[in-house]
Order: structure tokens, then C-alpha cells, then sequence
């Protein structure tokens, strides 16, 4: 089949850390867009975050280096104005619970109102990651709890140094 144009989606988000239910995420998407381009942003609003937008930018490029769809770079400003620049269709998100749904629903509509030619993809990723999340890993790991098989070993060996003391 004759395919006339590349699908190119964005993945955004904080990304503080890296886990393995976003990986699984970034490896279905690479699998449905030509080009998938992970965005970590610049200026988000969740507070201090444990790593600096340099050191997500390298953990995503190590972890996704074996995947050749899949690109990494940072964004500030309008999610929607980012896409625009990059001549991105669509916006890769990932819903694991009923509890995602309401947030992500919000910034689809958002999004889709302030540009109404941008998709927002929604998918989920594998069963064993739901209930993963950034914020629980950082709680766990600092309370001396065993992330390992919830991130990558890149990740482990950042948050190591970063949190020093607790983890042998
Ligand atoms: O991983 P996160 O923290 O849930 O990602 C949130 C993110 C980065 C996707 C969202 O905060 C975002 O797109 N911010 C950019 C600012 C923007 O475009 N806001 C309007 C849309 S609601």
C-alpha cells in the first residue's frame, strides 16, 4: 500500500523519572507513528523536580537509543504551539486508571481547542504498570524501597546518586 504522508506524534511530560510504564508506552507508540518524538518540559509546574530537564533528557535517550522512531528533546511553552514547530499530528499520552482520565481529558479538550487539527492518542500501557507512576517511585526509593524492576537500570543508577545513603 501506497502510504502518501509520515505520522509524527509527540509524547510530552515531566518525566521525573523515567519508569518502565512509560517506556512500555513509548515502545507502542514507536510501533503506530513513523516518528515519535519524546518531549520533556522545560517549565513545568509540579514543583522542584529530583532531576534537572538535562539529566530526563539523557535518561530517555538511553533508554530509548535501541529504538530508531523514537527521537528526545524538551519543550516550553503551549504543548500545541511545540507540535505545530515540529509538524506533529498527534499527542501521545498514556491513561493507566479510571483516575488519569479526568486530568487527561482536561488537556485534551484544552489542546484540542486551542488547535483543533491536533489528536490526542490515548493508550495504555501493559497491565503490570498501572499503578507506576514518577511520584510513587521517588517516595519509595527515598524511604530505601526496591524500584528495580519499576524503571530502568539507567534510571536506578541516576536515582543511586541522586539519593545517596539509603540503597547499597
Ligand atoms: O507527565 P505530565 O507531568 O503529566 O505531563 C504534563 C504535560 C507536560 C503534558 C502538560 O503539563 C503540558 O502539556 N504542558 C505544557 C503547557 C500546555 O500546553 N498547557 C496547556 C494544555 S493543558
Amino acid at each position: 500500500m501506497h502510504r502518501a504522508k509520515r505520522t509524527k506524534a509527540i509524547y510530552p511530560g515531566t518525566f521525573d523519572p523515567l519508569t518502565n510504564g512509560h517506556l512500555d508506552l513509548i515502545a507502542r507508540g514507536a510501533k503506530i507513528v513513523d516518528e515519535l518524538v519524546v518531549a520533556v518540559l522545560r517549565n513545568s509546574e509540579k514543583g522542584k523536580p529530583l532531576f534537572t530537564v538535562l539529566e530526563r533528557e539523557e535518561m530517555l535517550r538511553e533508554a530509548t537509543v535501541g529504538i530508531e522512531n523514537v527521537s528526545v528533546t524538551t519543550f516550553d511553552g503551549l504543548l500545541v504551539d511545540f507540535a505545530r514547530e515540529q509538524g506533529a499530528k498527534a499527542v501521545l499520552r498514556g491513561i493507566r486508571a479510571v483516575s488519569d482520565y479526568e486530568y487527561e481529558l482536561q488537556m485534551a479538550m484544552m489542546n484540542r481547542k486551542l488547535d483543533p487539527e491536533l489528536e490526542t492518542l490515548f493508550m495504555m500501557p501493559g497491565e503490570k504498570y498501572t499503578y507506576v507512576s514518577s511520584r510513587l517511585i521517588k517516595g519509595v526509593f527515598h524511604l530505601g524501597g526496591d524500584v528495580s524492576s519499576l524503571v530502568p537500570p539507567n534510571v536506578v543508577e541516576r536515582l543511586k546518586r541522586k539519593v545517596p545513603g539509603k540503597h547499597a
